[in-house]
Order: C-alpha cells, then sequence, then structure tokens
C-alpha cells in the first residue's frame, strides 16, 4: 500500500465487529507512536491499552455522553487506546515557555496518528476522541492526578468494508506558495 492510499484509507470507524483485537496488533499501533517526532524528542505520553471485557465496558460509558448523544458507538468498542500526557523533558519545556506554545500536545497529536495510520495498515479502524470524561477515566484507569488525558482512541476490526469519501477543503482554500 502506497502512503497516500493509507492516507486515504484511515478514517473514523463508528462501527465495529464484535471481535477481539489481537494484542501484537495493538502493540505495533504503540511501536508506531513510539517512533513519532516529539519536539527536543521529549515523547511526553504513555498509552494505556484497554482491552478486558469489564475495563472496556466501563471505559465506554465514560467516553459515551448520553447527554448531547455523543459517541454512543463507544458502547461497541472492542478496545481504547487511552492517551495520557506525561511531563515534557526540560528543554521542549523551557522552549515552550519561550516561544509561547505547547510543543507537547503537538507531540500527542502526531503519535496518535502514527497510532491510526498504523491500525489502518493492519485492517483496523481507529476514532480519535476528544469528548470524554476525563477525570472518571484517569480515577478509574489509576492515572496520577497531575497528568492530563488529552485523547482516546477507540480501535476494533471495521463493520462496514467501505471507505467513505473524505470531505475536506479545497486543496486551494489551505495553501499558498510564498505569502498568506
Ligand atoms: C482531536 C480530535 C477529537 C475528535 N473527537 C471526536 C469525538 O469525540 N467523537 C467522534 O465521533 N469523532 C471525533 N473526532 C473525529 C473527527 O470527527 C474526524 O476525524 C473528522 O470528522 C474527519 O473525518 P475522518 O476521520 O473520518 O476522516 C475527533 C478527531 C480529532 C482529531
Amino acid at each position: 500500500m502506497s502512503f497516500k492510499e493509507l492516507v486515504n484509507l484511515r478514517e473514523s470507524t463508528r462501527a465495529y465487529m464484535d471481535k477481539k483485537v489481537e494484542r501484537e496488533k495493538l502493540e505495533l499501533c504503540i511501536e508506531a507512536a513510539r517512533m513519532a517526532p516529539s519536539a527536543c524528542n521529549s515523547q511526553p505520553w504513555k498509552f494505556i491499552l484497554v482491552d478486558e471485557e469489564k475495563s472496556v465496558e466501563d471505559v465506554a460509558k465514560m467516553v459515551y455522553d448520553p447527554m448531547i448523544r455523543m459517541n454512543k458507538f463507544a458502547l461497541e468498542v472492542p478496545a481504547f487506546i487511552v492517551v495520557v500526557l506525561e511531563k515534557p523533558n526540560i528543554t521542549s519545556k523551557i522552549g515552550g515557555i519561550i516561544k509561547g506554545k505547547d510543543y507537547s500536545i503537538t507531540d500527542i497529536g502526531i503519535a496518535t496518528e502514527h497510532i491510526c495510520l498504523s491500525a489502518a495498515e493492519q485492517g483496523l479502524g481507529t476514532c480519535i476522541i476528544g469528548w470524554f470524561k476525563e477525570k472518571e477515566i484517569k480515577e478509574y484507569l489509576k492515572i496520577p492526578r497531575g497528568k492530563e488525558v488529552p485523547l482516546v482512541i477507540t480501535i476494533g476490526y471495521p463493520k462496514n468494508e467501505e471507505v467513505r469519501k473524505k470531505v475536506r477543503k479545497d486543496l486551494k482554500d489551505i495553501m499558498s506558495y510564498n505569502h498568506y
């Protein structure tokens, strides 16, 4: 598969087969994240693989928000990858303060996409989730208080084989040469 094909194959999967994901496949996704670039090679991340039946069921309830009917599909997800934001190294932190940028959250985004692309290559579907009950997930997974959970990723075998057409802005609307 070419890179272009892989990028096109990756989409947010919101319907999964009732099939467990092999741990080797989950670990390959994390290996892809491990190789991701980060500011000052800080690698400010940890990934919690949630794949045991009871834990998956409980985390799903913290991802589904019945009030606004958001992420209901999470109730039928076979596994989650919970992304933990760790403290950046001192150079990344100081650089970020000087430049007024939060490099860590950029790092997390890149690593997360590495996971999603690796999953797609292995025939798995993912959905990056930003809307979830962070405090509850932290307590449940025993994540220390000072840490953040910026994202949760759902992962499993997609129910539908067909890939949707991507809805995206036109190239001309997002790029320019030599000036804004
Ligand atoms: C930071 C971030 C947070 C997201 N949060 C959610 C979410 O809570 N629920 C959801 O269903 N999709 C969520 N998505 C998926 C986006 O809706 C999706 O990537 C976008 O619509 C493009 O569609 P595609 O991923 O199928 O190409 C999130 C994506 C990102 C990058």
